[in-house]
């Protein structure tokens, strides 16, 4: 390629890599595989090797690799980042649509135009584009003046480096705000493996974001899984707008990522309707709100209705119960998990946190309750993020009455008595048999997202392990249902139903069943990775490191506990046992060398005419995809067939891909 050629070739790969991010984490809809992608990316760092003085700061492989910084230089914003005044109350709320009305002179039973938007927990920012270019990235700060966090915003993968102008002309200027945070399940992982190596854990993923973003090396953040949504702009130059609603669906178009829950609302009833029902959903949202905050649609009448201190007249943030509350310590306990890990437990006075009682809270390790100095007795706020498990944020000193008392882990398990042992933060019971362990293991595998053996729960666990009759997993699969019926508090019809429930889940998926087996760092997600490469058990367990590292995401950490998982004797012989009692195991049926579906889920809703559901199912997995019945987070498409149910509706809530059957056909 001559030097003309290779200039045109990066600015043309450049354009495609960022529209196929653009798809991917915008429209959540990528039309190339990941390694197709991969190899535009390797082609244009090889061009770039080539002409490095080509290389500028919006090119797609400038994500990462800035050197650190000394200290964060300021910003002041053009037009001042306002905050929001707060409702509590139905009545608060619609005292602001009155408020507005009377400000309008609009009569009482006149209709304000709104658009409802979730309240992100996280950190505001504000991102300056010109000629469609990334320039500048800043915190709120005060208001007026952040601080220039530009190298670590870059590192934001759903953040364009360019806008995309295929749908729109790109504005001259572009003053974009949005909020910075971590979804919760990236939280926990984050955390875990902050315990793993030693170090401090966040409260909480507001603070994860705003500690990740406020790195002084850019290399760091670039690790933390940020996000971001935008909800609104600045300063703009070179294109106006009438709406807010128009605002959004314009940023989307520009490739700026927006809530696929926002919502436009006709009148104040519609907005409270929102947040009931957003609020119905807030423990599986999969991110942290605090609120929905309700805007003037029409941005002239935002203009007319401005702004009483540093609050603007046209919008307010309509609060959900707090999700923190102050309670005492009665005592602290250590719990004993499925791999022999000792976890303290505070027991609190009952607190209701956001509707549900909480008596119980993680103090996650004893670095963690030595460097929160918590002690039994103390006065603390706790707090219960989404569906995380309730935490210790702080201890409340200034109530302490002197009467409290230090904790630390005891040297003997507190269930079987073995002795145990310190390896890096963890504390773990060395007793292969301790009953605390199986417990917890036969709990997670009969559990929901496991082999779902309903009604085989906590408390029946527990005397079936006490009673002896369940000494290892297998030995769910031989309980009788005379033995069952003999345990405390079980009818006739619920043993029944139980070992009917056994019965079935001797069927279940492979992925299921590896999930069930408590590999340590083998979570559901991981399951279905491991399956869609290694189609049956045996596959699996003769896997080496490098076969388990080639599956992406699957890095060193869960390879070799896979490896030490199924390198030990014992776990071999209960797989045994349990394909001895008739558990199927039953391998993925694969066609061709890897399907054109592969790790994709779809869902069907309505009549299909060329299929019936199971074959339409079949052939999804025959192509290495896999159908769920639910629409979530995870659905790649949605076909809708005629007569579309409530499926659609949700995938459209959570801006999920919507397919024809046709387009299914096609794409089959
Ligand atoms: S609008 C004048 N929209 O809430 C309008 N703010 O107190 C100002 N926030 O710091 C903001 N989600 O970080 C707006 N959809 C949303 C938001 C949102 C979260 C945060 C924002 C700001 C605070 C307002």
């Amino acid at each position: 390629m001559d030097k003309k050629g290779v200039e045109k070739r990066i600015n043309e790969l450049r354009e495609e890599i960022d529209y196929h991010n653009y798809l991917y984490y915008v429209l959540d809809s990528p039309e190339i595989s990941d390694a197709e992608y991969d190899r535009l990316m390797q082609e244009l760092i090889r061009l770039e090797n080539e002409r490095p003085d080509l290389i500028t700061p919006y090119s797609p492989t400038q994500r990462v690799g800035a050197p650190p910084l000394e200290e964060f230089a300021s910003v002041t914003h053009t037009i001042p980042m306002l905050s929001l005044s707060n409702t509590e109350t139905e009545e608060e709320t619609m005292e602001f649509d009155k408020r507005i009305k009377r400000f309008l002179h609009l009569s009482e039973n006149e209709y304000v135009e709104y658009v409802a938007e979730p309240k992100l927990d996280g950190l505001a920012v504000e991102v300056v584009y010109e000629e469609g270019r990334l320039k500048v990235g800043s915190t709120r700060g005060d208001g007026f003046t952040g601080e220039d966090v530009t190298l670590n915003i870059k590192t934001i993968r759903t953040l364009p480096l360019n806008l995309i102008k295929k749908y729109e002309a790109r504005p001259a200027r572009l003053e974009v705000r949005g909020e910075v945070f971590i979804r919760l399940q990236d939280f926990r992982d984050l955390n875990r493996h902050r315990e793993e190596s030693g170090e401090p854990l966040f409260a909480n993923p507001r603070n994860a974001a705003a500690g990740s973003l406020r790195q002084l090396d850019p290399g760091i953040t670039a690790k933390r899984p940020l996000d971001i949504f935008f909800y609104g702009i600045g300063e703009i130059a070179g294109r106006s707008f009438e709406t807010q609603w128009e605002i959004l669906n314009t940023l989307k178009r520009w490739g700026l990522k927006t809530n696929p829950l926002n919502k436009p609302c006709n009148g104040i009833r519609e907005a409270i309707e929102y947040y009931r029902e957003i609020g119905n959903r807030r423990d599986s949202l999969g991110f942290e709100i605090d609120g929905v905050v309700i805007k003037v649609n029409n941005l002239d009448l935002q203009g007319r209705l401005g702004t009483v201190a540093r609050s603007p007249r046209w919008a307010v943030a309509y609060k959900f119960e707090p999700r923190q509350a102050t309670t005492r310590i009665l005592k602290i306990e250590a719990q004993v998990g499925r791999t022999g890990i000792l976890t303290p437990v505070a027991i609190m006075e009952p607190v209701k946190i956001g509707g549900v009682t909480v008596s119980r809270s993680t103090l996650h390790n004893q670095d963690e309750i030595n460097r929160k100095d918590v002690r039994a007795g103390d006065w603390v706020l706790v707090q219960r993020a989404g569906d995380v498990i309730p935490e210790v944020v702080k201890v409340i000193i200034s109530k302490r009455s002197g009467k409290e008392t230090p904790y630390k882990l005891p040297d003997e398990c507190p269930v079987c008595g073995s002795d145990v042992l310190k390896e890096d933060v963890y504390y773990r019971c060395t007793g292969i048999n301790c009953p605390a362990q199986l417990k917890e293991r036969v709990r997670h595998f009969a559990s929901r997202r496991a082999m779902d053996i309903e009604g085989l729960g906590e408390k029946l666990t527990e005397q079936l392990v006490d009673k002896g009759l369940v000494k290892n997993i297998s030995d769910i699969y031989y309980l009788t249902k005379d033995q069952l019926s003999a345990l405390e508090r079980m009818a006739d019809k619920s043993s029944q139903n139980i070992i009917d429930a056994i019965e079935w889940s001797k069927e279940k998926e492979l992925y299921r069943i590896i999930y069930a087996l408590g590999i340590r760092h083998v979570g559901e997600q991981t399951a279905k990775l491991l399956v869609s490469e290694f189609a049956s058990i045996e596959d699996l367990i003769s896997a080496g490191e490098d076969d388990l590292m080639k599956i992406e995401t699957i890095g060193p950490e869960i390879a070799q506990s896979v490896i030490r998982f199924f390198g030990e004797k014992n776990n071999l012989k209960e797989i045994e046992r349990l394909k001895g009692a008739g558990v199927k195991f039953p391998p993925l049926q694969r066609v061709k060398e890897k399907g054109i579906l592969t790790g994709r889920v779809f869902v069907f809703t309505g009549t299909l005419h060329s299929f019936t559901r199971d074959k339409a199912k079949e052939k999804v997995e025959s192509l290495g995809g896999h159908v769920s019945s639910s629409v979530s987070e995870n659905t790649d498409f949605v076909v809708a067939g005629k007569d579309p149910g409530s499926k659609a509706q949700k995938a459209k809530e959570l801006g999920v891909k919507i397919i024809t059957e046709d387009e299914f056909i096609k794409m089959i």
